[in-house]
């Protein structure tokens, strides 16, 4: 059965290396035709994943507009946000779209899609004032938050060995199973 699209946005994080595998196939199999958008620090931190994301899913990694049709993507049944940097946590609970990836992110929060966020985040961003209110400005708006059992990590780890994959799909589909139609 297909689901419909899924938009997984990948942020300038270490995490962001384990989407083409640990997450992008299990989606695909689950019946999610996916398409991903690459913060600018993404797509320049990480550029073997964006390549290896474009082979497993079959399309461009998105990280602007397109200069002559506007969006060009569909829009999307949900939205996985993994990882989430504190940046972007930050500046989506802020309502700012500044960038091709906030811009979307701010527009399915208005089309009540179903939405699901999971932060990398190192320690010294999460005890800044601001992270636990943007957690819970996004939780207000309905956007599902799924926090590791790692997290906040420690400063300077590449790479977690217990990021959330399984419960990120799971939670996402199941919110797609029960949603009501998208608003245009
Ligand atoms: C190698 C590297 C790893 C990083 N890892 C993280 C991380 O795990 N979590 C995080 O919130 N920021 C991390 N940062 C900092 C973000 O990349 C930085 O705040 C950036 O502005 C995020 O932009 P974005 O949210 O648009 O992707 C890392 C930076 C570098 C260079």
């Amino acid at each position: 059965m297909t689901l419909g699209v899924l938009y997984v946005v990948v942020t300038g994080a270490g995490a962001t290396r384990q989407v083409p595998t640990l997450f992008l196939p299990p989606a695909a199999e689950r019946g999610w035709d996916v398409r991903v958008l690459a913060t600018g620090q993404a797509a320049s931190a990480f550029p073997e994943s964006m390549a290896q994301i474009e082979g497993v899913t079959g399309h461009p990694v998105r990280t602007s507009f397109h200069t002559t049709v506007g969006y060009s993507l569909p829009d999307p049944d949900a939205v996985v946000v993994a990882p989430a940097t504190y940046n972007t946590l930050t500046k989506w609970a802020l309502g700012i779209a500044d960038t091709y990836v906030l811009t979307r992110l701010a527009e399915q929060v208005g089309r009540r899609v179903p939405i699901v966020a999971a932060p990398y985040v190192h320690t010294r961003f999460a005890a800044h004032p601001t992270y636990e209110g943007s957690l819970a400005t996004l939780k207000q708006w309905g956007v599902r938050l799924v926090i590791g059992p790692g997290e906040p990590h420690e400063p300077g780890a590449a790479e977690p060995d217990d990021f959330p994959w399984a419960e990120i799909l799971e939670t996402v589909t199941s919110a797609r199973e029960g949603a009501v139609t998208p608003r245009p």
